[in-house]
């Protein structure tokens, strides 16, 4: 199979691991699932709807990966923790990738949301890492190994574009995750324990969300969370950080 990652950058096989990706279905968890799936690992994706994962697992079993799916609201914590619980491969997950999320109505300026708006960008965006990380983490850290990646954006940072205002749910929903990754990251011991926690901006890409007209494909925004999910972890590995194409950024 033929993946930008290993023609452009050699990554460190996956062989033997097990990634979860939340919005693996489509989109950048879907480019980021062939990425890994082709990097060795078995993937399991999740979505809310069971078309779009049946149609990306045939697509990942027809390039070679072992790819499996569960299909949960992510925003719905008792059925994400039912559902991770009663998935063995999931349960002892090597890597989390954070990916599923919604974009907020184009008009969510602060006081024009309603709280219908708000709490439906805030519980999948934010709720759903969290209710992931809390399936799943809590493994990693027994085990003392594990990546978790989850999926911001440039708009949720304190700087640069992340200063304009508008989209406020969507904004506010990824300045938490921020917020989720940095303080897990401390609470893990930023990496010194075995588990890698980070966050990353794909930047604006051809999706479903990003439109057609985005810059970036896919596979672009999605080499970031590969390259996260399969470096190698020793005293030198910096985490509980904001990247950017492999770079640290400000929050
Ligand atoms: N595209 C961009 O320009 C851009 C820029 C910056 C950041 N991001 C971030 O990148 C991530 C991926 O975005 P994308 O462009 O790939 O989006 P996308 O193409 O719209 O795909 C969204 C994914 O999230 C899943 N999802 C949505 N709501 C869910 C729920 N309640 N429960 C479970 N899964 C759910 C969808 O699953 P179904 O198929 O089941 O609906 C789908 O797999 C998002 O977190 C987004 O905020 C994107």
């Amino acid at each position: 199979m033929t993946s930008i990652a290993d023609a452009a950058n050699p990554l460190s096989s996956l062989t033997d691991k097990v990634a979860v990706i939340t919005g693996g279905s489509r989109g950048i968890g879907f480019a980021a699932a062939r990425e890994l799936g082709a990097l060795g690992a078995t993937v399991v994706l999740v979505g809310q709807s069971p078309e779009n994962l049946s149609s990306a697992v045939s697509n990942l079993i027809a390039l070679g990966v072992d790819a499996d799916s569960i299909c949960v609201d992510v925003a719905d914590g008792e059925k994400v923790s039912e559902a991770i619980g009663n998935h063995s491969l999931a349960l002892e997950a090597d890597i989390l990738i954070n990916s599923a999320g919604v974009m907020s109505e184009k008009m969510a300026k602060t006081l024009r949301t309603s709280n219908q708006e708000w709490q439906r960008v805030m519980g999948i965006n934010l709720d759903g890492t969290f209710n992931l990380i809390s399936a799943i983490g809590p493994q990693m850290a027994q085990r003392k190994s594990g990546r978790i990646i989850n999926v911001s954006a440039c708009l949720g940072r304190f700087s640069g574009p992340g200063l304009a205002g508008g989209l406020a749910p969507y904004r506010i929903s990824k300045t938490a995750v921020n917020a989720l990754t940095k303080n897990l990251a401390a609470e893990l011991g930023n990496g010194s324990r075995g588990v890698l926690v980070d966050a990353m901006c794909p930047n604006h890409t051809r999706t479903d969300m990003g439109g057609p007209d985005a810059p970036r494909s896919p596979e672009e925004a999605a080499d970031t969370i590969v390259w996260l999910a399969s470096r190698e972890h020793n005293s030198e590995t910096l985490t509980g950080l904001l990247w950017e194409d492999r770079q640290i950024v400000p929050w």
